[in-house]
């Protein structure tokens, strides 16, 4: 396992393995992993000669009010988690490599970044998008792989791809949950006692509202959106952020049921925002 600090040595490599005809697989992400993320890699691990893991937590999809500076950070034990997995290179820049003074350019990716999670952290999908595409530039990967967990990102993956003619596949993986049902997440670890033991109500919540689309498909999505939220708030510790019933490729709102559909939902658990989906489909 090599690991790589700049983006010159990273870049030189690659075309190396590109001239070699040698298929990349890249996993992006900020670190601080858990299976969902060691999911990504064997992913990328069975369908690619070559998968570079890049950490790298990102400053710009953060908003002022957030968590950067307090977001789990554990390179120790992510590089003794990946040696057991064995990925072929980890891409480990710092924040000078990655945006040095005078950085300015940003991807837009328009509208789709404004709804769901984007319109309570505005910016914050210009700055995933951003650092994504800085990342196949580096990397020039042949797949990207991405987790469900993540819907609205990976649809916007998908976009900015076909906007930008970027030739990366975009593999999106199921989203791996702690046995209750939780959605595993580095944030998890920011929860106390009493609100991981609420926690679960998300997934729940999503599974209940799959039961109904599946029992009763002609049922406006208003109604399903009613039966999710009664449900969450019987939680004294959720705090509902948004409840949305979505088509799979654009994000558009569904009234009627139009399968297939995704269910996204954000809820506060005392102050720990966590987002959560499922995709329903005709059984
Ligand atoms: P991060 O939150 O570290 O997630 C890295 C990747 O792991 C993302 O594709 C995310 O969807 C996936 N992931 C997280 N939890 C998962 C779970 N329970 N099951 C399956 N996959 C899961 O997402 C980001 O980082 C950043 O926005 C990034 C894409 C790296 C850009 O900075």
């Amino acid at each position: 396992m090599q690991i790589i600090r700049t983006i010159k040595d990273m870049q030189v490599l690659s075309r190396k393995l590109r001239a070699g005809h040698k298929t990349i697989g890249i996993v992006p992400t900020m670190g601080a992993f858990h299976e969902g993320h060691l999911s990504l890699i064997r992913s990328s691990k069975n369908e690619n000669d070559i998968t570079v893991v890049t950490i790298f937590v990102n400053p710009i999809q953060f908003g002022p009010s957030e968590d950067f500076s307090k977001y789990p950070r554990d390179i120790e034990g992510d590089l003794s988690k990946l040696s057991s997995l064995g990925p072929d290179i980890v891409f480990l820049p710092d924040d000078k490599e990655m945006y040095p003074n005078g950085f300015a350019a940003a991807v837009n990716i328009g509208s789709i970044g404004g709804i769901l999670c984007g319109a309570a952290r505005p910016g914050h999908f210009n700055g995933v998008a951003t650092v994504v595409v800085k990342l196949f530039n580096i990397v020039m990967p042949d797949n990207g792989y991405f987790g469900q967990k993540d819907f609205q990102q990976t649809v916007i993956l998908k976009k900015i791809v076909t906007d930008l003619d970027y030739n990366v596949n975009i593999i999106v993986c199921p989203t791996v949950r702690e046995h209750d049902g939780l959605a595993m997440s580095s944030r998890n670890t920011y929860l106390d006692h009493e609100e991981r033991k609420a926690a679960p109500i998300l997934y729940k919540a999503l599974k209940l509202g799959e039961e109904f689309i599946l029992s009763n498909s002609e049922v406006d999505a208003s109604y399903i959106k009613e039966q999710i939220k009664k449900y969450i708030i019987s939680e004294p510790l959720a705090n509902i952020d948004y409840i949305e019933i979505v088509s799979v490729t654009h994000l558009d709102k569904v009234v009627k049921i139009d399968f297939p559909v995704a269910i996204c939902i954000a809820v506060k658990i005392g102050k720990t925002r966590l987002i959560d989906n499922i995709i329903v489909d005709r059984k």
